[in-house]
């Protein structure tokens, strides 16, 4: 058996949960059950979440307008840091007394953090009004779960250890009709040192670029006009394939979709961003000037205790030749406060990095404890206190950079792809620049999903404003 078929999850279990849709629609024919979704962590999760919403659907449910209505509440849960954990456990306690008033009904909870074993266990004795529990690795199996659920009185607890393999030829729907997230590989091989994601979502597997393809060609008939490619490191897709054309060559393929007009992705890991990628940025028309590139922290004695496996110099260099071949790209990234055995020196060599590099944005994180990784172990672990100071310092070095930044496009005329109504408006449209910037600005219903001109006439902290040309 070659290593692609091992990791691809059977066509006849792809059946069998089919099936298993079907059963459950027989159950609820009228289409009088309603589900809500809850979705924390990053866009890996929002796609599965597009998953689960798209097998429901086909099990005859609908979308609820609020949780007190519906009759199954799914939360896919995120355990990158310990506040995404919290929030879970303060929703799941604040159900209990709506699961006595409607004892019919599911409470599933699923997604990264169900991957830890004492979790699982934690939940299944203190929550004991959750009735479903399932991981990463067994999303596609959620039917089966679902059936099994309606049909017992117990909870039900289904975790799958291993690495996990793909699925193909689910259902899914997406919440946009414009936008769409495209998971083009699971996993991650990289273990940084404070990371719990390679051990929640298993290693490295990349999706077959037939896969893709034809799903970025149907997302394209179906008059999507973007697509955003997922991966915890786009730049190593490919390499568990026997063909490999890699994240470059994958890129120039999409790049002749028809109807897609704008291509991005996440995330870069600096260590493998190609020259090729580079070119490809600069060459292929639809793929956007944006480039998110974790830097974690500008201190190359922290960044080797991360495992980062760069230096603050290897990363300059890298963004200082990504801004010379491409001039109005626009660079993104994320940092660490308080990893632990951070000094002040440490600290002020990122502050450093950041007004050397410049980053349009950057998320920014207090460093988090996460039991398993190797950075949990360290005795250096920075009080609370501290990394509050640092997180921000840096805030404030952030937002001054990103205003000048945008503060040079007063007047430019830039390209925006309109996504709908802004909140709270009657007819100020908000859409995105090539360089995922907010724009707001006066327009008309026709023009949603279109790519339209626009002058920027102002600059706001977290959006800029224009009028239509
Ligand atoms: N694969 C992506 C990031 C996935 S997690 C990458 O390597 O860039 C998203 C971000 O969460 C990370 O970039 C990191 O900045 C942050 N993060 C991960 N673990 C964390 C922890 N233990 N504490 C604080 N932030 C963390
Ligand atoms: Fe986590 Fe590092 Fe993998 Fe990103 S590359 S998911 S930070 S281990
Ligand atoms: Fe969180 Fe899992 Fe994403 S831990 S950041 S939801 S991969």
């Amino acid at each position: 058996m070659s290593k692609r078929e091992f990791t691809q999850v059977p066509q006849e279990e792809i059946l069998r949960q089919r099936e298993f849709m079907r059963q459950v629609r027989e159950l609820n024919p009228d289409r009088l059950l309603k589900y809500s979704i809850s979705t924390f962590g990053c866009q890996m999760n929002e796609n599965d979440s597009e998953r689960l919403a798209g097998m429901l659907s086909e099990m005859g449910y609908l979308e609820a307008e609020n949780i007190e209505d519906s009759d199954l509440i799914i939360y896919n849960t995120c355990c990158v840091r310990e506040n995404a954990e919290f929030k879970v456990y303060g929703h799941l306690g604040s159900l209990k007394k709506l699961k006595k008033q409607k004892p019919d009904m599911i409470i599933a909870v699923c997604g990264c953090m169900m991957q830890q074993k004492d979790v699982v266990k934690h939940i299944s004795r203190k929550y004991r009004h959750v009735d479903l529990i399932f991981g990463t690795h067994n999303l596609y199996r959620f039917p089966e779960l679902l059936y099994n659920s309606i049909n017992s009185d117990k909870s039900i607890i289904e975790i799958q250890d291993a690495t996990g393999s793909i699925a193909e030829g689910m259902p899914i729907a997406r919440k946009d009709g414009i936008k769409a997230w495209v998971t083009i590989m699971y996993g991650c091989n990289n273990f940084c040192s404070y990371c719990i994601v390679p051990f929640v979502r298993g290693r490295e597997r990349s999706r077959n670029a037939y896969e893709i393809t034809s799903e970025v060609e149907q997302l394209g008939r179906q008059g999507f006009r973007e697509i955003t490619l997922l991966g915890q490191n786009v730049n190593s897709y490919g390499l568990d394939l026997p063909e490999n054309k890699g994240f470059a060559g994958l890129l120039r393929e999409l790049g002749n979709v028809e109807g897609i007009e704008r291509i991005r992705f996440m995330t870069s890991h600096p260590k493998d961003l190609s020259p090729e990628l580079i070119t490809v940025i600069k060459d292929c028309k639809k793929v956007c000037e944006h480039l998110h590139l974790p830097v974690q922290s500008g201190s190359s004695r922290i960044l080797e205790m991360m495992k980062r496996n760069y230096t603050r110099e290897m990363y300059m260099e890298l963004a200082a030749v990504i801004k010379e071949q491409i001039p109005d790209i626009a660079l993104t990234t994320d940092i660490i406060v308080g990893f632990p055995g951070e000094t002040e020196a440490d600290f002020d060599e990122t502050l450093d990095l950041m007004e050397k590099v410049r980053f349009d944005f950057a998320y920014t994180f207090l460093y988090s404890r996460r039991t398993g990784t190797p950075a949990a172990n360290s005795p250096d672990q920075i009080s609370e206190d501290v990394k509050k100071q640092r997180f921000q310092k840096l805030l404030e070095v952030q937002n001054r950079i990103s205003k000048e930044i945008n503060d040079r496009l007063l007047g430019a005329e830039t390209e925006v792809l309109v996504e709908g109504l802004s909140r709270n408006s009657i007819n100020t449209f908000t859409g995105r620049t090539r360089s995922n910037k907010i724009v707001n600005f006066k327009g008309t219903n026709e023009l949603v999903g279109m790519l339209v001109k626009v002058r920027i006439k102002k600059i706001q902290t977290w959006s800029l404003e224009g009028e239509l040309i």
